[in-house]
């Protein structure tokens, strides 16, 4: 969470920490600041409150001269998201931005207060600020100041620093936080991810943990956390310089539900050799799970991403006949969990392949000497790079922050992995795995059709929002869908909204059952459905309001139940719950337009997690 930017340029740096500043939104937008050093080293600031917007308008109204400078977007942590709590923090000559959590900073604000420094901020990152000058007022340089500084923070980072009186210098720290160094052309740059420096360039020199860098504009040298220095190598990053751009659409989020044809298709098409009728991992080499040794599976991830897994976990038992335990990674390696000594593999799920939790659990498998492999979005995060192996999603750049294109991707993903491990361990027959591969490239086509009832779903939708309270309800794989479709809802629609297995119905819920709350099953017609039937019509007695999203047969066997009906497209069950993400999705953007609130950017959420 809170992006940063920095740059040593050429040219005015206001607009440009601005465009970089856009770029980096999806990590918090709680507020937003710049500080600039002019022709003379001198330092200034402008924040403001709320969205990027209000920033743009500060500066416009009071503009900044210089060619250097840092910013921040952010997402608040310690301190509510004023103009006052927000970055830079300056005290003294130096000016920093910061993402994560200084976990000692009331030790440090102690000390550093009896020393006589004024504290004007409720933040944990201003005591950086005063940490490191009074280092540079005790006689350090800066270089010696940050290095002295940084040994003394605990907790998670990542910093830009920028010093009054010194153009050419820009100093920048990770330790738990992602930070990359952009390299220019007599131009040097800082950024939370390659995203953010895009628009200068396509060099990129991501840091290690612990890694602390110094930068002027025409070079970099890059320390470890022992101060030697190190040489880290520079990446082409490709791609990520298109600008984000909402197109005809009026959000990102719908952009988004409306790319997942091809985004699923570029990710089958990843892993699904269709002449040859057979997946193949991508990315395997040197890695390549041996499935027959594989004597259990652990799926990590948060969000979205953990019902994704949550998904994927039936697919595993049924198709491979594989153990499979899923687990909430910032629950996980708390409760000390029972891992094999050999045999297992974890599997960790991020879209952002940052999420602070999701990284710990990683590295915690690592140490215990479990295989790892992840299903990660963006190819160049520390996640991606910390795997044994990459199972890569193709979605692209999501930047809504309700994630809907990254969970269909995942799910396509998995499904994959899950025919790979069933051929590996000779429970699925050639046959099957014909089949299951079939389905798995047709299913882009069937989404497109699904998103042909968009139409129908904004009409329903104008009813839901009118609800306090919403329900959804899935069995088997479908259960974790009626999870995500709850989490859709309640995140962009701030309605409440639970969901449930439907045979949990009348251990609990059945009793908010009423007039005033809809219950969406997602049921299409499978071995499961006489089942759901019997649920829908234990709803529909209590005068619940039904939605039930299923195919032909299915909205025939209801045909006398009283229910809005969404009528699919017939599928194989195998790719079910990837299609049956898509009206889901629809009918929580639907409602969070009809009540209008802020699809893209839901409040108090960040689309990338880096913090415990
Ligand atoms: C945040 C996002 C969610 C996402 C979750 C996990 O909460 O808002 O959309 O599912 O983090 O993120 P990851 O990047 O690890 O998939």
């Amino acid at each position: 969470m809170c992006g940063i930017i920095g740059i040593l340029g050429s040219e005015p740096v206001a607009p440009r920490l601005l465009e970089a500043l856009r770029r980096l939104e999806y990590r918090g937008y709680d507020s937003a600041g710049v500080a600039v050093l002019d022709d003379t080293g001198r330092m200034d600031r402008r924040r403001a409150p709320g969205k990027l917007k209000n920033l743009e308008a500060e500066l416009a109204e009071n503009p900044l001269a210089g060619f250097q400078g840092i910013g921040h977007t952010r997402w608040a942590t310690h301190g509510s998201p004023t103009v006052v709590n927000a970055h830079p923090h300056v005290s003294g000559p130096v000016a920093v931005v910061h993402n994560g959590i200084i976990e000692n900073f009331r030790d440090l604000r102690q000390d550093l207060e009896a020393k006589g420094h004024k504290f004007e901020t409720e933040t944990d990152s201003e005591t950086i600020a005063h940490l490191i000058a009074s280092n540079i007022q005790a006689g350090m340089s800066e270089v010696d100041a940050v290095k002295a500084g940084l040994a003394r923070l605990e907790g998670a980072f990542a910093l830009a620093f920028l010093f009054a009186g010194k153009p050419d210098l820009l100093i920048g720290a990770r330790k738990g936080s992602p930070l990359a160094i952009g390299v220019g052309d007599g131009e040097m740059y800082l950024g939370s991810d390659a995203l953010a420096v895009a628009p200068f360039t396509n060099k990129v020199v991501y840091l290690e943990e612990g890694d602390w860098c110094v930068l002027d504009r025409d070079s970099y040298t890059v320390f470890n956390e022992k101060g030697a220095e190190v040489s880290r190598e520079v990446t082409l990053v490709q791609g990520a310089g298109a600008a984000a751009e909402k197109g005809n659409y009026r959000h990102f989020m719908q952009k988004e539900i409306f790319e997942q044809p091809d985004s699923t298709a570029r990710t089958i098409g990843a892993y699904v050799n269709v002449l040859k009728q057979t997946v193949e991992l991508p990315g395997e080499n040197g890695h390549a799970i041996d499935w027959n040794d594989v004597t259990s599976l652990h799926m990590i991830a948060c969000g979205t991403a953990h019902y994704a897994t949550r998904v994927a976990e039936y697919w595993f038992e049924q198709v491979a006949g594989l153990p499979v335990k899923t687990d909430i990674a910032s629950e996980f390696r708390y409760r000390e969990p029972a891992l094999p000594k050999t045999g297992g593999l974890a599997l960790f799920v991020s879209q952002s392949g940052e999420t602070a939790d999701t990284l710990a659990a990683l590295r915690y498998c690592k140490e215990k000497g479990l295989k790892t492999a992840a299903v990660v979005n963006v190819p160049t995060s520390t996640i991606a790079r910390e795997a044994d192996l990459v199972l890569p999603t193709l979605a692209g750049p999501e930047i809504g922050v309700a994630s809907t294109k990254a969970f269909t991707a995942q799910l396509s993903a998995l499904a994959a992995v899950a025919i790979a491990a069933g051929r590996g361990r000779e429970t699925l027959s050639r046959d099957a795995e014909i089949r299951l591969g079939k389905a798995l490239t047709q299913l882009p086509r069937l989404i497109s059709s699904t998103l042909a009832l968009d139409e129908r779903i904004e009409k329903l939708a104008r009813d839901i929002a009118k609800a306090t309270d919403v329900i959804y309800l899935g069995r088997g794989v479908h259960y974790p869908i009626a999870l995500e479709g709850a989490l859709k809802l309640k995140e962009i629609s701030y309605i409440h909204a639970e969901g449930y297995a439907s045979g949990e119905l009348k251990h609990g819920p059945i009793a908010l059952i009423d007039e005033d709350t809809p219950v969406v099953f997602v049921a299409p017609f499978d071995g499961l459905f006489d089942k759901s039937l019997s649920n829908l019509q234990e709803v529909a007695a209590r005068r619940g309001e039904v939605i039930l999203i299923s195919d032909e047969a299915g909205l025939r066997a209801a045909a006398d139940a009283p229910a809005h009906r969404i009528e699919l497209p017939d599928c194989d069950p195998f790719v079910a719950p990837i299609l049956y993400s898509i009206p889901v999705q629809l009918l929580a953007y639907h409602v969070a337009v009809e009540k209008g609130t802020d699809v893209d950017q839901p409040r108090n959420l960040a689309k990338s997690v880096t913090v415990e």
